[in-house]
């Protein structure tokens, strides 16, 4: 009897480059992303590592400060770098995604200062500021590690639905929803744009590690696994990198 095999689509053969772990819950999926980040750092010290911000990555960067603290890492020789930042804002400002990571992580450890870099919201000539973003970048020869958290649209940094796969640091205007309402301590305004690494910045790191918890990204993460690589869902180039894994809790994945 001969044995029938279904053949792969050339779809489903670009599918099986992206690894999917469905975690229990957010303190699982924070322990396993710690555990997942500080496993690349023993095999290599000088790590160049890409970090996002949001509420996602809080508990990653809670327990690997946890790690640290119980002696097993050394930060020293690891270079940062974030995906994205407020534009205009300053660095010390409450709301600015430096002072997130100050807060949360860079405080905790032992990364040299002058080893950790964001876009700097409050660059006058922003052009050059991208361009010499990109380059810092290449210099520290390339990102090994980049996490990621994706946004309700897909956005991965804030490369917000339309982005062109080739875009590289750049200032971008963000979609409604993940406007600033208000600035603390500047009189009332709106902040509506960033500095955000590009698809192509991101595309670029050796390695990806996209988290994602809670029902409400469900649905994007049902459209960035299982639907078409489209601009419409920034995320779903993902499918094109050549080494991707994907950790989320039992509600953002619900929906695959
Ligand atoms: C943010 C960031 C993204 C992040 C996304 C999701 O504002 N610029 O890098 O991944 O939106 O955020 P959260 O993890 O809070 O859902």
């Amino acid at each position: 009897m001969r044995l029938k095999y279904r053949k792969l689509s050339y779809r489903e053969m670009l599918y099986t480059t992206m690894e999917v772990k469905v975690l229990n819950n957010y303190d699982e999926l924070s322990k396993k992303s710690a555990v997942f980040v500080a496993k690349r750092l023993l095999q290599k010290d000088n790590l160049v590592l890409g970090l996002a911000t949001g509420d996602t990555p809080k508990g990653l960067y809670r327990e690997l400060v946890k790690i640290y603290q119980t002696g097993l890492l050394d930060f020293s020789e690891v270079t940062t770098f974030n995906l994205d930042e407020y534009y205009p804002i300053s660095p010390e400002n409450a709301a600015s995604f430096a002072t997130f990571m100050k807060e949360r992580f860079f405080d905790h450890v032992n990364i040299p200062e002058d080893q950790s870099h964001l876009p700097d919201g409050s660059a006058q000539e922003v052009e050059k500021e991208c361009k010499e973003y990109e380059d810092l970048i290449h210099s520290a020869g390339g990102i090994d590690l980049q996490i990621l958290g994706i946004g309700t649209n897909g956005h991965i940094g804030y490369n917000e639905p339309g982005s062109k796969w080739g875009s590289e640091t750049r200032l971008v205007t963000l979609k409604e929803e993940n406007v600033l309402e208000d600035v603390p301590g500047e009189p009332a305004r709106k902040l509506n744009k960033a500095l955000t690494m590009g698809i192509k910045s991101i595309m670029q790191a050796q390695e990806v590690l996209l988290l994602a918890s809670g029902r409400k990204k469900a649905e994007i993460i049902a459209r960035t696994i299982d639907g078409e690589i489209s601009r419409e869902v920034p995320a779903s180039i993902l499918h094109l990198h050549p080494s991707v894994t994907i950790y989320l809790d039992r509600d953002a994945a619900s929906e695959l």
